[in-house]
């Protein structure tokens, strides 16, 4: 039955997402008041420049006081737009101590202080939702907040930044360096000015950080998640993992320990076999592979950013947290009763790819193999190329520890016979 009261909504921010989010509120209005059984009606929008035209938008709604929008008390929901820590932490929690649930699609906030977050909202009987926060369009918060909660999830492998994905595939696919395709990003408007988040890693190891801490009922915070961007990947290393079968991706992996009494939650440029789906992830495209004992592995896959595929999650946020206003109850709040451990980077078990630069003399390789031998890291295959007394030697472990490796690394740079260490590269997806 169709309340004829309206949901009343402020919206903080109208960038690229929240012009979309105005525009298919107007434009879906009868769907969207069907399908929650009530009207929406836009209450107010905080943008910072008033003065700018915005197609659809009604000026008499638009404030730069967006302290006073949410402590109107008359509002629904507030949906947060704006993005990074302040001013949005503060006019979230005002929202909820003025009776309004929240909808966001902040990342850097949720990934810093989503438990603080969740308990103002608990607080207050109010609710959070943030579908919008990783990976745009693609489903994936509600389907492990809900739709898996009865299930284990062991691992989280994805992803989850298209910027980087967009570099990387044209890497591979043309054999550009990374300044070419950075600047081939920033031309078609993918890669941002300072393209610092993406290409570094902020912004996938803000989501690794939130999708870890639903997917293991337990607390994981942006410090927690090991980062390593992609801006050393050099079209040598494209070289070698096509000689192994395989590209490279900038992957968010959050797992679940062996033994299942901890986690771990880490981003950084993989090697992962072209067999494996996400290799086949082309673009500024997103992909999620949620690996569960019940469900067994389970892909998302879509745009992961954008005006309008962010819109649509946010929309159907809004939609569920509406029908939860009416229905007088919320939603799943934080779910974090597990509390399970974060271990540092050093206990995270996985395979590696390393390039030596070496003397091609005799015993060279013996002495190689004796320092992995003596730090308990197993051989799986190792290839050698080189010409007039230098040899590039390109060794493949079995899986050792992220420690073990480290300590092999350290000590082959001591050896008068390695010249260097061109690159150390961890192989995923196997
Ligand atoms: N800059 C991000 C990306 C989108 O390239 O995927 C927003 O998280």
């Amino acid at each position: 039955m169709m309340r004829t009261r309206p949901l009343k909504v402020a919206l903080l921010g109208c960038g690229v997402v929240g012009s979309e989010v105005a525009r298919i509120m107007t434009t879906h209005a009868d769907d969207l008041a069907a399908r929650i059984g009530a009207p929406v009606e836009l209450a107010g929008v905080a943008v910072r420049r008033p003065d700018k035209v915005r197609e659809g938008i009604d000026p008499a709604l638009v404030t730069t006081d967006a302290t006073a929008l949410v402590k109107r008390g008359d509002l629904d929901i507030v949906v947060e737009v704006i993005g990074g820590i302040e001013p949005a932490r503060t006019l979230i929690t005002t929202a909820f101590e003025h009776g309004a649930s929240v909808v966001s699609a902040n990342k850097a906030l949720l990934a810093q202080d989503g438990a603080a977050l969740h308990a103002a909202a608990e607080e207050h009987g109010k609710d959070l939702y943030y579908e919008a926060a990783v990976a745009g369009a693609i489903p994936l918060i509600r389907p492990l907040r809900e739709s898996l909660a009865g299930d284990k999830v062991n691992r989280v492998l994805g992803i989850v930044n298209g910027t980087t994905n967009f570099i990387l595939d044209k890497m591979d696919s043309t054999g550009a360096g990374y300044q070419e395709a950075l600047d081939e990003a920033t031309a078609l408007g993918y890669a941002e000015a300072d393209p610092t988040a993406d290409v570094e890693g902020f912004d996938a190891a803000a989501k690794a950080a939130i999708l870890a801490g639903i997917a293991f009922h337990t607390r994981v915070r942006l410090d927690d998640v090991h980062r390593e961007g992609m801006t050393e990947v050099t079209a040598a290393d494209f070289a070698s993992a096509k000689e192994m079968g395989c590209t490279i991706k900038l992957l968010a992996i959050c797992e679940r320990a062996e033994d299942g009494a901890s986690v771990t939650a880490r981003v950084h440029p993989a090697m992962i076999p072209l067999s494996h789906p996400l290799a086949s992830v082309r673009g500024a495209y997103n992909a999620v592979f949620v690996e569960s004992d019940a469900s067994g592995q389970l892909m998302f896959y879509g745009p992961g950013a954008g005006g309008s595929p962010t819109a649509s999650a946010v929309l159907g946020d809004l939609v569920a947290v509406g029908r939860n206003r009416l229905g007088g109850t919320t939603g799943p709040g934080e779910s974090a009763y597990a509390a399970l451990p974060v271990s540092p980077m050093g206990e995270v078990v996985t395979r590696y790819h390393i390039s030596l630069d070496v003397a091609d003399k005799p015993g060279v390789l013996a002495q190689v193999a004796t320092v992995f031998a003596e730090h308990g890291v197993s051989i799986d295959t190792v290839r050698q190329s080189g010409k007039d007394g230098e040899a590039s030697l390109v060794v493949v472990t079995h899986r050792a520890s992220d420690a073990a490796l480290g300590g092999t690394v350290e000590a082959l740079r001591k050896l008068d016979t390695v010249r260097g260490v061109a690159s150390i590269m961890r192989v995923e997806g196997e």
